[in-house]
């Protein structure tokens, strides 16, 4: 015997319904045009998630393919895999897809050879409304000696973005640690100051 059917599929079998096929969340997306607002209509709590729960600690091994005429590891590869380990760490706190909107200066401070180990972490220092800022930090190791050098870091902004390309709002980030409360509070000095430059080279245009 085949399997009892709902109401609406029965009617829908009968010609007497038309059941619209939409894509998942088109509801939610369709009544709300962020989280903010979604949040806001059920006065409910903009979630809050910790640091620990979205970092980041990818390792690679720098093979000839990834260096330069020298022997070391080219700068363009390095700066590509701090881009994915950020992204991974901000896409991994808002749930949601995570674009570069910027990248703080950065600086080689030493050369990486080939056949070393990159060990690059990436956690996210604050999150502001549709944007956060995530700190990364790359070292060199030396699988033979087991020595480990601090070679850069930089700080990246993601913006979230949902399906369609619309900003959503990401959840707040709830520093722990004596290092992330740190990172926290001096990330809103940076986002002033990354925020004036963007303002001032708009204006000189
Ligand atoms: C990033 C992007 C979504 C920002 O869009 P926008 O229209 O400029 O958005 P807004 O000015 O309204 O700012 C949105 C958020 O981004 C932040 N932001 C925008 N430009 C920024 C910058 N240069 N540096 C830091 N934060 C920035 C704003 O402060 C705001 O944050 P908030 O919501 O937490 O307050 C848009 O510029 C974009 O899509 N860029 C391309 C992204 C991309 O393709 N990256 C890969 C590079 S190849």
């Amino acid at each position: 015997m085949p399997p009892p059917r709902s109401l609406p599929r029965t009617l829908a079998a009968r010609g007497a319904l038309t059941i619209e096929k939409r894509p998942p969340f088109a509801n939610f997306a369709n009544a709300f045009s962020s989280r903010k607002a979604f949040f806001a209509s059920r006065k409910m709590e903009r979630p809050k998630k910790k640091v620990s729960e979205s970092s980041v600690e990818m390792t690679q091994v720098v093979m000839p393919i990834d260096t330069n005429y020298l022997g070391n590891l080219a700068g363009g590869r390095l700066m590509h895999w701090m881009d994915l380990a950020a992204a991974i760490a901000a896409s991994r706190h808002a749930n949601a897809i995570a674009v570069t909107a910027s990248v703080d200066s950065l600086e080689f401070k030493q050369p990486i050879k080939l056949g070393e180990v990159v060990i690059i972490k990436a956690s996210v220092n604050r999150a502001f409304n549709t944007s956060m800022e995530v700190g990364v930090k790359v070292f060199s190791e030396n699988m033979l000696t087991g020595r480990r050098v601090a070679c850069n870091k930089a700080y990246f902004t993601f913006v979230a973005i949902d399906e369609k390309g619309e900003r959503v709002v990401v959840p707040e980030i709830v520093p722990e640690t004596p290092d992330e409360i740190r990172r926290y509070e001096k990330a809103a000095d940076r986002r002033r100051q990354r925020l004036a430059e963007k303002a001032s080279v708009a204006e000189s245009k």
